[in-house]
């Protein structure tokens, strides 16, 4: 018994970003973007494209959204646009994430109180939640196609999972002319990063035949792709190929969530700052040899992803992909001593992603 399940409706295509008129039908709207949106020409090409529906922009969405800075904002919106059916979300995971969390209406419109209710792990009821159109400008996240988002709480050195029925997009919009001017650095972080869902979602308690199989292709597809469009990072082909690398991934991971390599990746990105594409992808290698042997399905698929016939040349050529695109593998390279090492794979194993990997590691 399985189940597939996502409702995003999918529009792809260059200049896809048009279709905003029609996908918004009249209701009102809030932008929530990343500071470059305003001198790239994206704020003001979605105010001339929707005009008096855009009510507010936010452009101030910094990487990993913290509870410091979301919670004033979150107050103001809910204060200010309480009127506002929509939120736009158009730039990388982190804009999409903040998306996430300034959609949802708690019952006291407080920020404090949506915090509250993702410590205990409780679910918000059906209520007046803005809707979400998600329009990425990185290949990588595929938070346009899942329900999950990360709000950090760096001053108390954790982080929580927001995951809501409220917080499946409506719609993605996936416009590859959105992403040509992506420097190189976040474009080698996001791409891994999808490379990541796509493996994460095989060697998952969760997967099914139809995560499977996107995220085979998804793999497959960054290997092909990625290190090409390192080299021609305008090439708006390439950059399309890689848009739908991550949105098979994302519509893998949607229904899996992600396992242990993202589970080991927080710690490194709270504590050493790592960006979360190479700290959730230095250790596929590792995370990719304890996978081999527990089903010979996901054996199969790995080998086929990596064009090889056996575990240990698939090991090895993960190795090579990531040394390739100067990802060094080595955790002592992103301050995990190698005597610590192993106990970080145990605690990690033991958290909520790492349980969803396909071994049990004691
Ligand atoms: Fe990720």
């Amino acid at each position: 018994m399985w189940t597939y399940h996502n409702p995003v409706s999918v529009h792809s295509g260059i200049d896809s970003l048009n279709q905003l008129p029609t996908l918004l039908r009249g209701r009102r709207c809030i932008l929530v973007t990343f500071p470059e949106a305003q001198s790239l020409g994206l704020v003001q090409r979605v105010r001339s494209s929707i005009g008096a529906q855009l009510h507010a922009v936010v452009d101030t969405v910094l990487p990993n959204p913290d509870v410091s800075w979301l919670a004033p904002l979150y107050d103001q919106i809910h204060r200010e646009h309480a009127d506002v059916e929509c939120v736009l979300a158009l730039g990388g995971g982190s804009a999409i994430d903040c998306a996430k969390a300034l959609l949802c209406a708690t019952p006291s419109r407080s920020f404090a109180e949506l915090v509250h209710i993702l410590k205990q792990g409780g679910s918000l009821a059906a209520g007046a939640h803005k809707a979400l159109i998600a329009i990425p400008t990185t290949a990588g996240t595929g938070s346009e196609v899942t329900p999950w988002a990360t709000i950090w709480d760096q001053a108390n050195g954790c982080k929580y999972s927001l995951h809501q029925a409220c917080t499946w997009p409506e719609a993605a919009v996936i416009d590859p002319a959105l992403m040509t001017s992506l420097p190189a650095a976040p474009t080698l972080a996001s791409g891994l990063d999808a490379f990541s869902h796509a493996l994460e979602s095989i060697w998952n308690v969760n997967r099914n035949p139809v995560s499977m199989q996107f995220a085979v292709q998804a793999a497959r597809q960054v290997m092909h792709t990625l290190p090409t469009l390192m080299q021609d990072l305008g090439n708006v082909r390439l950059r399309a190929d890689m848009a739908h690398a991550a949105l098979m991934a994302g519509l893998a991971f949607s229904n899996t969530k992600t396992a242990l390599a993202h589970s080991l990746s927080y710690d490194i990105t709270l504590q050493h700052g790592v960006p979360h594409g190479i700290a959730c992808s230095f250790s596929l290698p590792w995370v990719m040899e304890m996978a081999f042997g527990a089903d010979d399905a996901v054996d199969a698929a790995l080998c086929r992803i990596l064009d090889v016939e056996s575990p240990q040349a698939a090991i090895a050529r993960m190795h090579a992909f990531l040394h390739a695109l100067d990802v060094r593998t080595d955790p002592a390279h992103y301050g995990v001593a190698p005597s610590a090492w192993q106990a970080m794979v145990r605690k990690a194993a033991s958290g909520p992603r790492g349980r969803n990997f396909i071994r049990s590691i004691t």
